[in-house]
């Protein structure tokens, strides 16, 4: 098998090639004056593993003209990534399922498809080729064991991300729970406060996405005002929107760690390994 990927998942492809011993295609990207996209892959052979997140619209595209350079050779799809995957509910008469509209356009002309902790299994259904989806819930439990807290209480920010916590926790055998929380906006949401075990420890939240931070920022201010000694967020996607990063920092969060399905400055575990498992 030989790996291609877009350019916004570069890193995480030369790591699957790395850690599965496959070779990596060069690809050269370019635009057309008036803004398209261009590209044109070196040599590429039946059984190609085609990897691109989705981050924005110019990703997307990208991704679609890569599965379609591939057109042949049975590509493998890994979409680390999958943007517009929460929102997959029609809140108004005349708006679109997303989520759907884009599994549909990369379930064409791919063999499979594999996810990475999507956002809600449920979107699985709209792809049209088989899918599985991955979780790096080991891999940052793994980081989290690295970093050497001593008895952190693993937090999950809603009851939706507990089983994910609970992976996590799994891994040092550490404490696990989680918050209640309500969405009032894109970027702002409301944390029930619990009465939690925190005075004085090391408490981790962990989260499929850090989008805007709100979520993470809002956890953390509640945590370090019961007595937290530090906060820890984690989260396999980090989108960081709209100075995300620095709100968290700003918030009290000691240290931000995310996964490389998104590349970014604090992407501090890799995707390589699982998804090389999981494909074998
Ligand atoms: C939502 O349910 C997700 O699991 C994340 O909690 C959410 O996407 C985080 O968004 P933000 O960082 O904007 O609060």
């Amino acid at each position: 098998m030989k790996i291609i990927s877009t350019e916004y998942s570069q890193v995480l492809a030369a790591r699957i090639a790395r850690e599965s011993g496959c070779d990596l295609v060069d690809v050269k990207f370019s635009r057309f004056p008036d803004g398209e996209h261009y590209l044109r892959t070196g040599s590429v052979d039946n059984e190609i593993l085609v990897v691109g997140s989705v981050v924005d619209s110019d990703s997307f595209v990208q991704l679609l003209l890569l599965i379609d350079a591939c057109e042949g050779f049975s590509p493998v799809l890994l979409i680390p990534y999958m943007g517009y995957a929460r929102q997959d509910k029609q809140f108004h008469a005349g708006e679109p399922l997303s989520a759907r509209a884009v599994a549909r356009g990369l379930s064409s002309g791919v063999s499979r498809v594999y996810t990475i902790n999507i956002h809600d299994p449920g979107v699985l259904r709209h792809f049209t080729a088989p899918v599985m989806n991955l979780s790096l819930a080991p891999e940052i439990g793994a980081y989290l064991d690295r970093c050497g807290h001593a008895n952190p209480l693993i937090l999950a920010p809603d009851g939706g991300a507990a089983p994910f916590a609970r992976i996590v926790a799994a891994t040092g055998g550490w404490d696990c729970d989680h918050l209640q929380k309500t969405r009032i906006s894109g970027d702002e949401v409301r944390i029930e406060p619990k009465s939690l075990p925190v005075e004085g420890r090391d408490v981790v939240i962990v989260d499929d996405i850090i989008s805007t931070g709100g979520t993470i920022a809002t956890a953390a201010g509640i945590l370090l005002s019961q007595g937290a000694l530090t906060v820890t967020a984690a989260c396999v996607h980090g989108v960081f929107a709209g100075g995300a990063y620095a709100r968290l920092i700003a918030s009290g969060v000691a240290r931000v760690a995310a996964s490389d399905t998104i590349e970014q400055a604090c992407s501090a575990y890799s995707a390589a390994e699982t998804v090389v498992n999981g494909i074998r």
